[in-house]
Order: C-alpha cells, then structure tokens, then sequence
C-alpha cells in the first residue's frame, strides 16, 4: 500500500475550508487616495476575504504618516476619504472593523515591549525600511521611520490578526511582526499568532508614466476619480513610438501596463486585449482603457458619491471600529503585562 501523503493545502484553500480560523488586519496609510492598484492588489481582496466570512480589521494608520515627512497634510481630509472608498468597494462596517491608529492608545504601549524584542541590526538591514528611507522627504531618518515595522506589528498583533493581504514589498515588515510574536511567545509563554502574509495574485498594475503605481508619485488614477479626468489621466499616459499594440510588460512598460489596466476591469486576459487593440495603436488602446475603467468604477463611483452625503454615518462608522479595535487592544495589553510579570502595583 502507498502511503501517499496529500500536498498541503494552499493557504487559499485553508481560508476556504475554515474562514473562521483566520482574522485579517491590512490597512494604508493615509497619505493620499486609494487608487486602482490598491483596488486590484489589495481591497478586491480583502472584500472576498470578508465575504467569504473572515473577520477583518482594517487601520488607518495616521501616526505613520510621520514617517517619511515632517508634517501630515490634510490628514482629516484624506481618512474621510480612505473611508469613503472603503465602503464603496464593499467594506462592510457590521463584519469589519475600521479604525485610525491615534485613536487606540493601547498600540503605542505594546510598542515598547515589541521594541526591545528586535535589535537594531535587524531593523537596519530591513530592505523595505531601506527602500521607505531612499524614497522618504526628510533630510534625515527619524527614530519613527527606523521603528516603523515594529509599530506595525503592534496594528497585527493587537487583534491576534494571524493573517495579512500584502504586496510583495510589505513581506520584510511582515517578517519583523512574526519574529516579534515568536519572540515574545518564547520569552514570556504564548500569546501572539505568527502572522502569514496573503499575497495578491493580481499583478502589479503600473501607473501613467509606467512605474509602479503609487499615491505619492503622481501617477495613479483614484477610486474617487470622476470619468473626465480618468480620460485626461489615461490621455497623458506614456506610450512608446512602436504602433502595434502588444503584451510584453518587460519591454513595454507604458504599453502593457495600460493594456493591464484595460483587462482588469473587463476580466480579460491582456494578451486578448492587446492583440484586438493591435494595429489601432495608443489612441485605441487609451479610448479601450478609458472605458474599461469608468464602466468598471462607475457603481463604486455611485456608491462613493452617495456615501459622501452623509459623512456623519461615515464618521460614526470610525467611531464605532476604534471603540472595538480599544476593546481589542486593551485586553490584549491586559494579557501582555500579565504573561511579562504583571503590572507593577503602585507603591
Ligand atoms: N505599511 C503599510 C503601507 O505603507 C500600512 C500599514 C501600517 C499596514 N500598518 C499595517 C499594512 C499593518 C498592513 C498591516 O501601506
């Protein structure tokens, strides 16, 4: 008889057998609009996830902000707005929680427990905290930005999230919340998850001048987008000088990546795309992509525009996920101080 072992299963298939086995944490900073990427590479998914019965907790991490540049800009302004596209990708404010960062005083005090769980070596060879600091606006590096991957293993371990929808470049900070957990549990008994890392299977979309598409670089097209300037964007869009329209995102950047974009939001795989395109050069494929985006956004657009005339529901849905994510983590906290000695009573 062969004793054939099964291959594991797939975290997808895990999520699918046991979605109540699992809690999800992501969250964006708030320093700027969601845009498309986000869409495709990470709240469709947390959507799914959702749905498929997961709990999820979502942080708007403002004190973050802090971390590249010196002051937050209209940071009132851009929460209210990640809220509103929260809801009208489909968040659902009964079956997850959304919070902001400032208003859960509990994350700043596990803070230092999980700081002294990491060696300052470790966070100096960080390649994304490497990244983060070659592409920061300040003049020098503050402790903040040194310390970032550790404040984000506080927004993970707080609600025991033990899994997190991420991008491939988020995985080094991922790895810094899972050796904090495994830390603390073999230090002071178990307490933490590990969390896993849910990488997106969307590729990673590129914005209109053919680098990755990102809030702070000026080249996205926003959930909040209205369909005029969603042409204008894709009308400036980069292209190259060859006329036939081709898939090729290695050679073709500007091209394949609206092609991409197109195929996205029809479904379609983009060689398809591309090929139907082809003789009809930049101009067909800008018009496709057009389309494509706006038919594709136009009930999320509604839901947006509905959602954003009644801000007072908007704020009372923050109010409600920081009352739930404090409850979270002050038992949280509780259970630390009690497995590192317990407090110590005043004198
Ligand atoms: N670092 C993430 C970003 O730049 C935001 C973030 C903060 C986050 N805390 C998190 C993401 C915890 C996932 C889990 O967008």
């Amino acid at each position: 008889m062969t004793t054939a072992l099964s291959a594991p299963a797939t975290l997808d298939e895990r999520i699918r057998r046991d979605p109540g086995s699992f809690r999800v944490l992501s969250g964006d900073r708030p320093t700027g609009a969601l845009h498309l990427g986000h869409y495709f590479g990470t709240l469709h998914n947390r959507v799914r996830l959702q749905d498929l019965g997961v709990e999820t907790f979502i942080v708007i991490p403002d004190h973050q902000v802090l971390t590249d540049r010196d002051v937050a800009e209209r940071l009132t302004a851009t929460v209210e707005g990640l809220l509103l596209d929260y809801l009208a990708v489909g968040i659902d404010p009964d079956r997850s929680v959304i919070f902001n960062h400032s208003a859960v005083p509990a994350l700043n005090q596990l803070l230092l427990p999980f700081l002294s769980l990491v060696s300052v070596a470790e966070l100096g060879r960080n390649p994304t905290v490497k990244d983060e600091i070659a592409h920061s606006r300040q003049a020098s590096v503050s402790g903040l930005m040194f310390t970032y991957p550790v404040h984000q293993a506080a927004d993970i371990l707080f609600c025991k999230g033990n899994l997190v929808p991420v991008g491939q470049d988020q995985l080094p900070h991922l790895e810094v919340a899972r050796t904090v957990a495994r830390r603390f549990n073999e230090r002071y008994g178990p307490v933490f998850p590990e969390p896993e890392a849910l990488l997106s299977a969307a590729p990673q979309l590129l914005g209109t001048d053919g680098t990755k598409m990102s809030k702070s670089r000026a080249n996205s097209i926003a959930l909040s987008a209205d369909e005029d300037t969603t042409a204008r964007l894709v009308k400036g869009a980069v292209t190259d000088a060859e006329r036939h329209i081709t898939y090729d995102p290695e050679g073709r950047p500007g091209v394949s990546g609206l092609v991409l974009l197109a195929a996205l939001c029809l479904g379609r795989d983009p060689h398809t795309v591309a090929e139907e395109v082809g003789g009809g050069g930049a101009a067909v494929l800008k018009r496709t992509v057009t389309d494509a985006v706006n038919s594709r956004m136009a009930p999320l657009r509604a839901r947006r525009a509905e959602y954003a005339r009644d801000m007072g529901y908007v704020r009372a849905v923050l109010r409600a996920g920081n009352e739930r994510a404090n409850a979270h983590a002050d038992a949280t906290l509780a259970e630390v101080r009690e497995a590192m000695g317990g407090p110590v009573p005043a004198l």
